[in-house]
């Protein structure tokens, strides 16, 4: 959320050379570039053509499709050994599709991480409206839809889709600013 605040790539465990890893919701793809330059074979997922297109520009050679995260991970062939999303797909897209897929797409003991803010309004947990302002003034707003859970939950649902080892917290702000980072991580069973 913060440049240089919080941790860094190692809560994903190793992911140099040897390692398969996906990026779920990689928007223009800087935590997904940085994530190849460690030599692990990096494949970043986004719905936006928009911002797949900004993330090719920006990295050429970097592997980002253009799909919904669902849907390339009911068709993934060969296991990830981490999977991770920044604010990205695992905050927008139904817990109960998502992390079954997940799950399924990740080798045995495989890393899934993930962030997003902490719920806007205690209380209202699940699934959320933001309206987004326009593009240009006079176009109709376009609404998104995120999930919104506390520590606590992520960690039930997660249990409830089989994986282990589960950690999840709000890392503080630093001083001035208002809103923490969600952070989750979790396992595939090892077996
Ligand atoms: C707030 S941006 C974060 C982008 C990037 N992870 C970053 O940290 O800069 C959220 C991104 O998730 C993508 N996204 C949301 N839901 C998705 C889904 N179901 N499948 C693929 N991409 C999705 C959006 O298109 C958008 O690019």
């Amino acid at each position: 959320m913060y440049p240089d605040w919080g941790p860094g790539e190692e809560v994903l465990g190793n992911v140099g050379p040897g390692r398969r890893v996906l990026e779920l919701g990689c928007g223009s793809a800087g935590n997904l570039a940085h994530v190849a330059t460690l030599g692990a074979e990096a494949v970043g997922v986004d719905m936006s053509a928009v911002q797949v297109v900004q993330a090719q520009q920006r990295w050429p050679g970097l592997e980002v499709r253009h799909e919904r995260a669902e849907r390339f991970l009911s068709a993934v062939d060969a296991p990830y050994d981490v999977i991770y999303s920044v604010y990205g797909a695992s905050w927008f897209t139904d817990p109960d599709a998502l992390l079954p897929l997940v799950r399924e797409a990740l080798t045995p003991g495989g890393v899934y991480a993930f962030s997003h803010n902490p719920p806007a309004l205690a209380g209202c947990y699940g699934a959320q409206v933001s309206q987004m302002k326009p593009e240009r003034a006079g176009d109709e707003p376009l609404f998104v839809k995120r999930f919104d859970h506390e520590p606590e939950q992520w960690e039930l649902l997660l249990k409830g889709a089989g994986f282990e080892d589960i950690s999840a917290g709000i890392i503080p702000p630093p001083e001035g600013k208002r809103l923490g980072t969600l952070l989750v991580t979790a396992h595939a069973p090892a077996y």
